[in-house]
């Protein structure tokens, strides 16, 4: 079932749209990319149902170091092909995990999380980090997840772009 919390939103697909929308907003004038990260993490922990961490690692050399979040405290630097994060952003497409337990390198930084999802930041063809989203509920994240979080992390790396 549906349990997004925008209040007019019929589905999921909708849902994002609002919601991305309200980033674009949030965002507008302001070039800043960790106070956009902060808020973009902070719209998204506050607007989706049932997610117990949302934030962003960015790439330093070959590591992904913690970003602005929301959630409790999480490690700090994930090597490129490490965890989940790592995975993500060395493929360079986005990862969704229905069962973290079943997935091989998970790196359990809240003990509640049951499923994830990370989706690489890609600025003018380099890989910036990645943003990751954390749930307790298994399967909490779908193809619509997905794309609505592409979408958002899309309005993110507009919002910074030189
Ligand atoms: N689970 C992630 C680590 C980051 S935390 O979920 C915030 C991973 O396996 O990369």
């Amino acid at each position: 079932m549906f349990t997004g919390t925008l209040p007019l939103a019929a589905n999921k697909t909708e849902f994002y749209q609002e919601l991305r929308a309200q980033l674009a907003s949030l965002l507008k004038g302001e070039r800043d990319a960790i106070a956009n990260a902060a808020n973009t993490a902070a719209l998204i922990y506050h607007s989706l149902s049932d997610v117990n961490w949302a934030g962003f690692y960015l790439l330093q050399g070959r590591e992904l170091v913690l970003g602005p979040f929301q959630g409790k405290p999480a490690c700090v630097r994930i090597p490129l092909g490490k965890g989940v994060c790592g995975t993500a952003a060395e493929r360079r497409e986005s990862v969704v995990v229905p069962d973290v337990n079943a997935f091989p390198g998970h790196i359990a930084c809240d003990t509640a999380s049951r499923s994830e999802l990370v989706v690489p930041l890609i600025a003018n063809g380099a890989l910036i980090g990645v943003l990751d989203l954390d749930s307790p509920l298994p399967g909490r994240f779908d193809e619509a997840d997905r794309a609505g979080c592409e979408d958002l992390a899309a309005v993110y790396l507009a919002s910074v772009k030189e």
